[in-house]
C-alpha cells in the first residue's frame, strides 16, 4: 500500500532523540499480560543506577483522553472500535505534546523516557477491525514529532498472558480475551517483520523469570546509556 510504504520511507532510528543530547526514548509493547509494567521498572532501575535520569509512562496516559480511553477498556462506556482508534491516537499527541510533563518535554530536558506501548498497540490491536492504513493515517502526526530509538516486544503465548491477567482479578478488560489476544499478536508479530528495516524492534522471550528477562533486556539496550 502506499501508505505502508510511505511510513517504511523513514530511515531506522528517525526522531528527535537521535543525534543530540536529548534523552532516549524506549517504547514496551507486547499483549495485555506480556510483563511490560514489571519489565519498564527494572530497566529503569538498571539505567537510574548509571545515574541518568529516567521517567517512565504509559499509554493509554493519564490525561483526558487516556482517562476517558480506560472508561472504555473497562466496559463502562460502549464505543466503535473506528472512535477508540482516533481516541488512542489523540491520546498519544497529547501525551506527546502536554507542555507540562508530555514525552516531548520530557526528551527536551534530556530525560530518558519508558513508556509502556506507543503506535505498534494501536496497529496491533486496533486493526483487528478498523483497517490498517487508516491507523497509520492516525498516527502520522505521532509519528513526525517523535519515532522511538528502540521498541520492545515482550512475547508470551495468549494462554500464560490470559493466565496472568485473570489471577486474583475479578474483572478484565476488553481486550482481554485469548481469541483478541491471539489475533493480537499475529499482528504485532507481522507488523515487526514487516518493519524491522524501518525501526528498532527488539523482540525478548518473555516466558522466563523476570530478573532473567530484565539481564536480557539491560544487555540489548545497554548502548544506549553506557
Ligand atoms: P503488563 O504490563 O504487560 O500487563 P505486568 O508486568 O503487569 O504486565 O504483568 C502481569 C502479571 O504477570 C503481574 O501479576 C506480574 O506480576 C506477572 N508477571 C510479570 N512478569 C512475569 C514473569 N516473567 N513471569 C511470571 N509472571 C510475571
Ligand atoms: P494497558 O493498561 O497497558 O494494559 P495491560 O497492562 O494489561 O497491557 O493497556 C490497556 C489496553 O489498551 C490494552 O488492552 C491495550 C489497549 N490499547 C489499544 O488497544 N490501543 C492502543 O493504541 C493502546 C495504547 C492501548
Amino acid at each position: 500500500s502506499i501508505f505502508l510504504q510511505k511510513i517504511l520511507q523513514f530511515k531506522k532510528g528517525y526522531g528527535i532523540s537521535m543525534g543530540s543530547k536529548k534523552g532516549c526514548f524506549i517504547v514496551f509493547e507486547g499483549i495485555d499480560g506480556s510483563g511490560k509494567s514489571t519489565q519498564i521498572s527494572l530497566l529503569q532501575e538498571h539505567i537510574q543506577e548509571h545515574s541518568i535520569n529516567c521517567m517512565t509512562t504509559m499509554e493509554p496516559s493519564n490525561g483526558p483522553i487516556g482517562t476517558l480511553l480506560r472508561q472504555f477498556l473497562s466496559g463502562r462506556i460502549k464505543g466503535e472500535e473506528t472512535t477508540l482508534t482516533a481516541l488512542f491516537a489523540a491520546d498519544r499527541l497529547d501525551h506527546l505534546n502536554n507542555p507540562v510533563n508530555g514525552i516531548c518535554k520530557l526528551l527536551d530536558d534530556g530525560i530518558a523516557v519508558l513508556s509502556d506501548r506507543y503506535v505498534f498497540s494501536n496497529y496491533a490491536y486496533q486493526s483487528v477491525s478498523v483497517p490498517l492504513e487508516w491507523i497509520m493515517k492516525c498516527n502520522e502526526m505521532a509519528n513526525e514529532i517523535v519515532r522511538p530509538d528502540c521498541h520492545i516486544f515482550i512475547d508470551v503465548s495468549p494462554e500464560t498472558a490470559m493466565e496472568r491477567v485473570t489471577r486474583g482479578r475479578h474483572q478484565t478488560d476488553i481486550y482481554e480475551t485469548k481469541e483478541r489476544l491471539t489475533d493480537v499478536r499475529d499482528r504485532y508479530l507481522d507488523l515487526i517483520h514487516r518493519m524491522e528495516d524501518v525501526e528498532n524492534i527488539i523482540i525478548v522471550d518473555g516466558n522466563r523469570s523476570p530478573q532473567e528477562i530484565s539481564d536480557d533486556i539491560w544487555a540489548k539496550v545497554c548502548h544506549y546509556f553506557v
